[in-house]
């Protein structure tokens, strides 16, 4: 099978990619992805040269390279995206464009085509929990975006269910909560915190820190993405969440803390996103019951797991932290 992967530069994808082949060596992938900021080769450097890893350099708003590459493909699972919140709050326009009518792009392509298409989503579309609630997302939860990237994926989430109800495309989407582990771009909490100790830097933490997350190992996410594209029903949505709910920001910083033996005195308050979501908690019985699909370990083993590795990578996000990984893809392609 020929698969087009969309943003496999970035973390979730290129952790996709690595998982696939290697639970599929039969099959071939090709990555179109933009590189932006968030893009980075070295995440895929032991692929290259490998016969079924192809690199596509485009951007999924661009209608000619969209259509030649989905003609080619059989499957398409998107994961491009602008995909960092604080980055939408300063500026929505990127997230716009890419989120929602790259995605239509790819859609309008999969149906002239008529290739499936899976589409990565997230929890934050249903928007905030309370803290004191017992309450969990589910794939009825009304969507409730509350800043400019979510309101841009539900944006996506809503076209691609249109497409199906309109036109019959062949898709499922899955809406998953907050990834973590290898190549992880360091703008994201729990990579900064672990390199910002590893750097003896502070630790920012927004407003009082009690807010939740439903931290997802992405490893196991990949799996709930492999288990949906081989036994997930089209026209369906499956929320996928992690192994461990309710802990929230300042606890886990106080866990990479204890892992790396530093000490609290790193931990900085700063002040709140605007239209910080409180809480996220996904209830993934649809996944369990249709799919079999269930998280490996708990956080704290994936969270240890995942300190090890910004450990014994430094130079990785060393290079993004100071810049020069960029270096790396212009010197190949220009960009
Ligand atoms: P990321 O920011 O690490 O990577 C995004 C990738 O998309 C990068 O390689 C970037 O170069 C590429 N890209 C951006 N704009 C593009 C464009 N116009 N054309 C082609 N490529 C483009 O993101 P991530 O954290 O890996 O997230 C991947 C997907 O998963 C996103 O759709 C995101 O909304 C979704 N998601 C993320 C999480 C999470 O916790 N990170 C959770 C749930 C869902
Ligand atoms: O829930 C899924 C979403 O998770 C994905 O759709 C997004 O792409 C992904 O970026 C992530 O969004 P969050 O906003 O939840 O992730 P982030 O890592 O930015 O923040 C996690 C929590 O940590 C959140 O409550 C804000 C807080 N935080 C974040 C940063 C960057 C801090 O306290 N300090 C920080 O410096």
């Amino acid at each position: 099978m020929k698969i087009l992967v969309t943003g496999g530069a970035g973390f979730i994808g290129s952790n996709f990619i690595h998982y696939w082949l290697k639970n599929h060596p039969n099959d071939e992938i090709f990555n179109l992805d933009k590189l932006t900021y968030a893009g980075n080769l070295k995440n895929l450097e032991d692929l290259q040269g490998s016969p079924n890893y192809h690199f596509v350099l485009g951007d999924i708003t661009n209608v000619d390279i969209v259509r030649d590459m989905v003609r080619k493909c059989d499957l398409i699972v998107h994961f491009a995206a602008e995909s960092h919140v604080d980055r939408s709050i300063i500026d929505a326009g990127e997230f716009i464009r890419t989120n929602v009518l790259g995605t239509q792009m790819l859609l309008q392509a999969a149906k002239d085509f008529d290739k499936r298409i899976h589409h990565i989503s997230t929890d934050e579309v249903f928007g905030s929990l309370d803290l004191d609630s017992k309450e969990k997302f589910n794939e009825k939860t009304p969507y409730d975006p509350k800043n400019p990237y979510s309101a841009s994926k539900a944006g996506s989430d809503h076209l691609v269910r249109a497409f199906y109800d309109t036109y019959g495309i062949s898709m499922t989407i899955s809406n998953a909560s907050n990834n973590f582990g290898p190549y992880q771009f360091p703008e994201k909490f729990i990579p900064l915190a672990i390199t910002n100790l590893l750097e003896g830097k502070k630790v920012p933490v927004y407003g009082d820190g009690l807010h939740v997350r439903d931290w997802l190992y992405v490893e196991d996410h990949c799996r709930a993405i492999d288990l949906i594209l081989n036994q997930g029903e089209i026209g369906e949505t499956y929320c996928i969440g992690g192994s461990t709910q309710d802990v929230n920001n300042l606890t886990v910083v106080k866990k990479i803390i204890e892992i790396l033996g530093t000490d609290e005195s790193a931990i900085e308050f700063v002040k709140d996103r605007p239209s910080h979501d409180r809480r996220y908690a996904i209830d993934w019985t649809k996944a369990k019951e249709k799919l079999g699909y269930e998280p490996q370990a708990d956080f704290d083993q994936y969270l240890k797991q995942t300190v090890e590795w910004y450990k014994n990578n430094q130079s990785w996000w060393q290079e993004i932290k100071s810049g020069t990984y960029q270096e790396y893809y212009q010197k190949q392609y220009g960009g």
